[in-house]
Order: C-alpha cells, then structure tokens, then sequence
C-alpha cells in the first residue's frame, strides 16, 4: 500500500484527507494541533508543525512516505517543496520558487523580473525604514506583513488624514507584530473589483477552471466577507485576469498541481495581489469550484501527485456563492479591539432551508467572545448558496446569511 505524508489535519484539509483514503493509500497527518479536526480521518497522526522543515524530513526519514503533499495551506507549501527536494523526490514546485510564493517580498522580486502587471512595493526592515518608505506614497498606501495569511495584519494607511509619525508607528508596530520575519510590505493602494483565479497546471501547461468575485470588508481592512462565481465582471477585463494569472503562475513554474491568484482589476489593467501554489481556501475549491463547474481540484490535486489521470473537464456551469457571517454593527477601525460576547444566534434553520441553499454553518457558539473583523479567523460562520448563475447564488446567499440574527453584550 503507497503511503502519503498530508501537511496539515485542520477542518480544511478534511477533503484531502478523505480523498487519499478512499484512493487506498495509508495516510499520516502531520499537525502541531493534536486536537485538529482531520486527525480521526487518517491512519495515523504525527504531532509536527507543517512549518519545521527538518522535523517533517526527519519523519520522512523513518515513515518513507511514497508522496508528500498539502492542500489549502500557505506555509507548508515551502515544507513539501524542501522535503521533496531533500529527499529527491518529484517537485511540483521547487523550494525556490516556493518562496516566491509564500513570502510577499521574494514573490513581489520574482513577478517584476518576469514582468507580471504588480503594484508599486517596498519591503521595510524597520520602523524608521517603515516610516521613510511610506513617504513616497503621497496619500495613502498598504502596508502588510510579508509573510502572514488570512489578511492578518494588512492594513490601508490614510496619510492624507493622519500625517503625523505618531500614527505611522502604530501602524508599524501593527503589521510588525503579525510578521514572523519582521519584515513589512508598503506598497501602492490598488483601486478596483478584486477576484480570485483557480488555475491547475499539468506537466507545465496551465488550465484556468474558474474566476471568483471577492468581497471584502470596509477599509482600513481587507477581510474577505464572501465569493461569488463565475465571475461578472465584462469579458475584457476578465480575458486581462486570465492573461495575468497565467503569467503569475508561469513566474513560479509550476509543473504541476493548482495555484490560487488574487488580482485586481484596476484602471490600468488587472494587477496581481499574490499567487499561492495551493487550492484556494475560504470553501472556494472544496465548495464553489465543484458547485459551479463540477471540477473536483482536491482530487486532481491528488491525482497530479500521485500520477494519475487529472480531469479538469467542466460537468456543469451554474452560479455559487459564500457569505460570511461576523460581527456586523460593532464598526471598529481603530487598531484596538473590542471584544464582545455572543448572546443568542437565531434563524439556521430558516437559513438552511431557503431556496439555493447548500451549507449554513456557524463556527462560535452563545457564550463565545466575537471582536470586529480584521482577519478572516474573526468570521463567525458562512452560508453557500447555489443559483442559475451567479447573481442567484449571490443574491440567495445574500438573504440566508440576513436570515441568520446574532446579538452581543459588552464584555465584562
Ligand atoms: N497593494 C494592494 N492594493 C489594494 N489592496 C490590497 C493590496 N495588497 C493587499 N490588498 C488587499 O488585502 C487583501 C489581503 O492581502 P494579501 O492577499 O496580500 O494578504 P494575505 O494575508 O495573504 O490574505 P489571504 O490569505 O486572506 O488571501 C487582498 O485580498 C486585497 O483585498
Ligand atoms: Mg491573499
């Protein structure tokens, strides 16, 4: 029986994990979490962090895994790709070129040497490097850790509001401390509908299966508050985002497996946000992808690292669409936060038997502690809906999610 090294046993690579097993292979999960929520689905559990390289080698070493692979998370990418070479086994993506995809400097380099349509950028190694960088951009300008996810730490700064250093320093002092390397993006503020692009790429050559509408919250931040497919922006712009997704993934060489790109249709053309050499997260690949398309990416994902047939071939073409729940009327775009507590949660059941509607889940409880949404893990749940095409699915997303009630109290 092969066996297969999965990175990553939370409630998002569950899919993955079910995949590999009913494929027949012996199937280990590595997490820090020992309580993760995939681990009862494998055959065997490993406590490693997904990002201690040496440790998941080591591993390597005494399991002799057949396939080391991940599925929608960021960091081990890199893992998979230096354990892969380590141990000379087939690299989708070398570990390299997996840099330029986890980390936001090496991967803004690496895209204006191939000549990717990015914005203007800077990496700032310290508050005073933060403050002078942050001079050139006039008004305003974003500023984000260079190697986090979930949107954590990334910021709009308003310098035309607050020019003062003071406010430059907390915003530093912000983004610095969601960074593990220390180093803080600045870059130039895109303006524009923003989408995402599922691409998969088999032996070199790169498929596009679908282009997703992004919503995301109110500025100063930039949480992601639902997806809407197929994509409705004109065919123009969308025949821009295919040609820039498709040189983003050509810029990390991918030979083989799936890529997450995140543009921005912008006046001057679609510019890249970032590229992740992984399955979209946010249930755009494990839900909206196979609702809309009926492309199943988690086991072509599998497919491609297992060698066999991948089979992208659309089944079908409708609309589907995700909005998250969070905390809506505590507006709070100060750096600080407030939490409040959860007082009552009314109307799942009506949500989930509304016209469309495929999943209602909710991931806090009465009693849990809700803060203002500054990163996607301060959602409080979703809904998906499906629909003809996308305006239904979005607009019966839409009414699930207003069906859903919650109600807060000031924590003590
Ligand atoms: N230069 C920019 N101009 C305009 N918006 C930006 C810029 N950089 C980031 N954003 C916004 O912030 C969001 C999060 O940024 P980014 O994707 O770089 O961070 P992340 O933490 O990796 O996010 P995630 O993991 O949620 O995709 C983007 O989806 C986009 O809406
Ligand atoms: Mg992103």
């Amino acid at each position: 029986m092969s066996k297969i090294f999965i990175l990553g046993a939370s409630a998002l690579q569950i899919p993955m994990i079910r995949a590999a097993k009913e494929r027949g292979l012996y199937v280990y999960v590595l997490d820090y979490d020992s309580a993760a929520a995939g681990i009862p689905l494998a055959d065997e559990f490993l406590c490693i962090s997904t990002i201690d390289s040496r440790a998941v080698l080591e591993a390597a070493r005494k399991y002799k895994p057949d396939y080391v692979m991940t599925s929608t998370s960021d960091m081990p990418v890199r893992t998979v790709a230096w354990v892969s070479e380590q141990l000379g086994m087939q690299c989708d993506i070398s570990y390299e070129d997996a840099l330029c995809a986890t980390d936001k400097n090496h991967m803004r380099r690496r895209m204006k040497e191939c000549g990717v349509p990015i914005p203007k950028f800077y990496a700032a190694y310290s508050a005073e490097d933060f403050i002078g960088k942050s001079r050139i951009f006039k008004d305003r300008f974003v500023a984000k850790p260079a190697d986090n996810a979930a949107s954590r730490g990334v910021v709009l700064a308003d310098t035309k509001r607050n020019p003062s250093v003071s406010y430059l320093r907390k915003i530093y002092n912000y983004v610095h401390s969601f960074s593990r390397g220390g180093v803080v993006m600045v870059e130039e503020y895109m303006e524009g509908p923003e989408v995402s692009v599922e691409t998969f790429t088999v032996n070199g050559e790169t498929h596009i299966i679908t282009i997703t509408d992004k919503m995301v919250t109110d500025l100063p931040y930039f949480v992601e508050t639902g997806h809407t497919e197929g994509s409705r922006l004109p065919e123009i712009e969308q025949a821009d985002i295919r040609r820039v997704a498709l040189k983003a993934v050509g810029a990390i060489n991918v030979i083989n497996g799936p890529c997450h790109v995140e543009i921005k249709a912008t006046a001057k053309g679609a510019k890249l946000v970032e590229i992740a050499a992984r399955m979209g997260g946010d249930h755009i690949t494990s839900d909206l992808v196979p609702l809309s398309t009926g492309v199943d990416m988690t086991a072509c994902s599998l497919a491609a690292v297992i060698g066999d047939p991948v089979d992208l071939e659309p089944k079908r073409s409708q609309g589907a669409a995700i909005r998250f729940l969070y905390m809506q009327n505590a507006a709070d775009t100060s750096l600080d936060s407030s939490t409040r507590i959860i007082t009552s949660i009314e109307g799942i059941e009506t949500a989930s038997s509304m016209p469309g509607v495929t999943d209602v889940q909710l991931y806090s409880r009465v009693g849990d502690e809700a803060v203002p949404l500054k990163s996607s893990n301060d959602r409080l749940g979703h809904v998906i809906a499906v629909g003809a095409d996308a305006d239904e699915a979005a607009a019966r997303a839409d009414a699930a999610l207003e069906a859903i009630r919650l109600t807060y109290e000031d924590k003590r």
